[in-house]
């Protein structure tokens, strides 16, 4: 049968006492509901609902680009009364399959058996088993071992809330019955709302088979209600991936002092240092070495190049064999070529630089390109800006820039041209020759040197 995914997300998230809903608060630098919607995706679902109220158009806004359909839950009446709001839009000959905008590290192979269980005689549940169970639904079953009907936290017995196995709230089960399951809700409870666990019970009583699939790790069916379970959440999302990546065989020198936030790409032999950040889309070739306390954000490091220690590099692709750092700053749009050498407090921005080229101290490059093999000295900066406008630099093969040196954009600089260190370059520089810019220095012959009375 296809497969409508209902994601409920209109909880308000009160215990987050935050200005942002619930479902947008950031887990690895994305909003929680991004994530479940991911998963959601990966699953080949004929439609996705979900099912939004609190902060509706911060959180519709924030999602704008998802071909999701979007259901209001105008009054946050209960987890069942939320999927009734869904079921409109939804077929009989569907299985449904109800995620929470707030269980962001549920896995896709999980959520896949969970809805394998969604038949006409059978019901698939997630589960799990947790050291402290309390406020969770808890698995109520029978004798036999067959699970007969889900009780709330604040309904349970002092009996029931013994109970370990609890209810992720997560589910799957045809269409057809759960439309007349969810008209039978009555909202006679502890909470006075409608709760979707009560259609458990209305399935064993039609003799329908619950199928609990028992989470294999906690982290994955935490949901997130305060600060403190979001930091826990961001620490088994970080965990998960720095695994992911060492089982790869990266190096991470501490995988407890590395922060994941994105989807990391590593070749052979990569090795991380201590403190290293990545965030969004990282790409790291064969052999790639980040030193200590780098900063990489959405940009592509080719094999064998070294960062240094104290790199920030932010949407920029450096390639094969470069040498960055320590303390160098690659800002986004910028493109390094083969056998690069970027040095300490150098910072380059929108610039392309050609293979083998070096700026190895104090330098800024912005909106320049520069040629291959050329040699940018101590202290040079390139002057593109105006208060108003950018201007660019060129910088062509072969050239060499003397420490200290002004480019008052725009400018070029030849091929194969030297620049006397100190010059202030406002014109463009011929090829091949030597062009200085700066006051001929001269000696005063006689002068004395002001000299101090000596007291009698
Ligand atoms: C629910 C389950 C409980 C389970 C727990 C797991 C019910 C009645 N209880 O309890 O058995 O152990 O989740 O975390 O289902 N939501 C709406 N509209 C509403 C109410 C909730 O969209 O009217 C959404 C929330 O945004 C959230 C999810 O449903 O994503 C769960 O709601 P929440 O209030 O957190 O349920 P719990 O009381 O924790
Ligand atoms: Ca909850």
């Amino acid at each position: 049968m296809p497969l409508s995914i209902v994601i409920l997300a209109a909880g308000q998230g009160k215990r987050m006492n935050s200005d942002l809903p619930k479902v947008l608060q950031p887990l690895a630098g994305r909003p929680l509901l991004a994530h479940v919607l991911q998963t959601a995706k990966s699953l080949d679902a004929a439609a996705i609902h979900v099912v939004y109220g609190h902060g509706g158009d911060r959180v519709r806004a924030a999602l704008a680009d998802e071909s999701v359909n979007w259901v209001l839950q105008a009054e946050q009446l209960g987890t069942g009364h939320a999927v009734a709001q869904a079921m409109p839009a939804i077929p009989d000959g569907h299985d449904v399959l109800i995620l929470y905008g707030d269980v962001p590290l549920v896995r896709a192979e999980t959520l896949q058996r969970v809805a394998a269980h969604s038949s006409d005689s059978s019901i698939g549940l997630l589960t799990a088993v947790l050291r402290d169970p309390t406020g969770y639904g808890r698995i109520v079953r029978d004798g036999a071992g067959n699970v007969v009907r889900i009780v709330e936290h604040k309904d349970a017995n002092t009996k029931e809330r013994a109970i370990n196995e609890v209810n992720t709230g997560l589910m799957a089960m045809p269409a057809a019955a759960l439309r007349h399951w969810l008209a039978a809700l009555r909202n006679d409870n502890a909470q006075g709302e409608y709760y979707l666990t009560d259609v458990i019970l209305m399935a064993v009583r039609e003799g329908r088979k619950i199928h609990a699939v028992v989470a294999t790790s906690e982290d994955e069916v935490l949901g997130v209600n305060d600060k403190v379970q979001l930091a826990q959440l961001e620490s088994a999302y970080r965990a998960q991936k720095a695994t992911e990546l060492m089982l790869n065989g990266v190096t991470i020198v501490d995988p407890a002092r590395i922060d994941i936030r994105g989807e990391v790409t590593a070749g052979r032999d990569v090795f991380i240092d201590i403190n290293v950040v990545l965030i969004g889309k990282v790409q790291l070739g064969d052999r790639v070495r980040i030193g200590p306390n780098c900063v990489l954000k959405d940009c592509r490091i080719d094999a064998d190049t070294e960062l240094h220690p104290n790199c920030v590099i932010d949407r920029a692709t450096i390639g094969p064999r470069n040498s960055i750092g320590p303390f160098a700053r690659v800002r986004p749009d910028s493109v390094l070529h083969e056998d690069v050498h970027i040095g300490n407090f150098v910072e380059v921005k929108k610039s392309e630089i050609g293979a083998g080229s070096k700026a190895n101290h104090l330098t800024y490059l912005g909106d320049t390109v520069v040629g291959r093999k050329v040699n940018v000295g101590a202290g040079t900066v390139t002057c593109n800006y105006d208060g108003v406008n950018k201007f660019r630099t060129e910088i062509e093969d072969g050239a060499f820039i003397g420490s200290g040196t002004m480019l008052v954009a725009p400018v070029k600089i030849g091929t194969g041209a030297t620049i006397g260190a100190g010059s202030t370059i406002t014109k463009d520089a011929p090829p091949e020759k030597l062009t200085l810019a700066r006051a001929r220095q001269t000696t005063v012959e006689g002068w004395r040197r002001p000299a101090k009375k000596t007291e009698e």
